[in-house]
């Protein structure tokens, strides 16, 4: 079994699908030969030279790593000519690909896949099981990206965060209000607690509240009837009806005139961002105040952020991050690599160390998207 690691060509991805550290336990698993295109964590601040030492191969482009390797670990879902580089064509039939596919929300792509006869795991789709918590991408890459946006916001923000008291004065602590409490508004809260800052949070999901408040932050929502029965069974959100978001609209609109910065990460899956901060919000917020919109991707919290821009109305500052976790590349690849590790470690068979996919397996079912080249996840079929 030979596992290839490309160099990300996406903009903006700075990080890499394996690191030196988990090469060597792959290799310990049996895996023959690990081959990596030379460069592939050079912005990860992981060197060929590493990899090397690790007992990787380092080959000169993708094509060369993609032609020799029976399994292609990705941080990206590949690109395809309409990207202007066509990764997909790099596939070969029988191939397993295990990546990050956005495969409710990209048809087209799995579909193309599908054509080139590989077999496909979209790693987006690990269910949220006790069992697979050590595989979840998403988890690991939010974390980081929470933590990196209230770094973000602290570096756009023309005070400090904590109270601060000097001969010439004390300047007073900065208020902080995270939107959205999953993985990445739980370390926002976090990490602006340990910056000193007075931080409030909001979310429509009822066990968000206990958990705002064990971080030492206090909890800002209209918690009505339908806030109570507001999770699905997967821990999600779902999405709300127009009478409580305009009531919870009403309550963040009186709340957010008196912060100085915002942190939004509210998403709902499979469906565009919910718009939380309207401009009339931002246009009530005091000049020099930052919101950072980690939704930006998913079409923004607010309105008015862009993504991969810092723009400014009303004297707020609106950051739109392109990539979070790719500001932490080495940290964020060492997550997303370790998940991926996890995720193949069982299914390596122990006697032939090659790849054995069992389709009875919860993991295997959730993510498995294409087999042989036949479309097969659940939610793909019935569409
Ligand atoms: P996410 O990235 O899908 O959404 C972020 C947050 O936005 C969520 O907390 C959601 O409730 C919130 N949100 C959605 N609409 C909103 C609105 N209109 N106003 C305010 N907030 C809104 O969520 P993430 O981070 O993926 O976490 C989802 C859940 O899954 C959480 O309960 C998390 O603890 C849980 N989880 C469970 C795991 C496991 O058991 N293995 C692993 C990781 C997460």
């Amino acid at each position: 079994m030979k596992i290839a690691i490309l160099k990300e060509r996406r903009p903006h991805e700075t990080r890499v699908a394996a690191t030196p550290e988990t090469v060597k336990k792959l290799k310990g698993l049996g895996v023959e030969e690990v081959l990596v295109e030379t460069g592939a964590g050079t912005a990860a601040a992981y060197t060929d030279h590493a990899f090397g030492e690790a007992g990787a191969m380092i080959v000169p482009d993708a094509a060369a790593a993609m032609g020799a390797a029976d399994i292609v670990f990705r941080i990206q879902r590949p690109m395809v000519a309409a990207d202007g580089i066509d990764e997909v064509a790099l596939l070969r039939q029988g191939q397993v690909l295990m990546a990050p596919l956005g495969a409710l929300t990209n048809r087209e792509l799995v579909d193309m896949l599908a054509a080139k006869g590989v077999t496909a795991f979209a790693l987006e789709l690990i269910p949220r099981i006790t069992r697979a918590q050590s595989m979840d991408i998403l988890s690991s890459q939010a974390n980081l990206a929470g933590y990196k946006a209230v770094l973000t916001a602290a570096n756009n923000y023309g005070r400090i965060l904590p109270q601060m008291m000097t001969p010439g004065g004390t300047l007073a602590p900065s208020r902080t209000f995270i939107m959205g409490v999953g993985v990445a508004g739980l370390q926002a809260i976090a990490t602006a607690r340990r910056l000193g800052s007075i931080v409030t949070a909001t979310d429509v999901r009822p066990a968000t509240k206990e958990q705002v408040q064990s971080l030492g932050a206090k909890f800002v929502a209209v918690e009505d009837e339908e806030f109570k029965a507001a999770e699905t069974a997967g821990g999600y959100a779902k999405e709300m009806s127009a009478e409580y978001r305009a009531k919870q609209a009403a309550l963040v609109a009186e709340h957010i005139r008196t912060q100085d910065i915002v942190v939004t990460t509210a998403l709902i899956p499979g469906r565009k961002a919910p718009v939380l901060v309207t401009e009339e919000m931002v246009a009530s917020m005091k000049p020099g105040s930052v919101i950072v919109d980690m939704a930006v991707e998913q079409g923004g919290n607010c309105p008015l952020s862009e993504f991969g821009k810092i723009v400014e109305h009303h004297g707020v500052r609106i950051v739109g991050p392109a990539n979070l976790p790719g500001e932490l590349a080495t940290d964020s690849s060492s997550l997303f690599s370790r998940n991926l590790l996890n995720f193949i470690t069982p299914m390596v068979d122990k006697e032939s160390k090659a790849l054995k996919i069992d389709t009875a397996d919860e993991v295997v079912k959730g993510t498995l998207v294409i087999q042989n080249g036949q479309v097969v996840h659940p939610s793909l079929v019935q569409s």
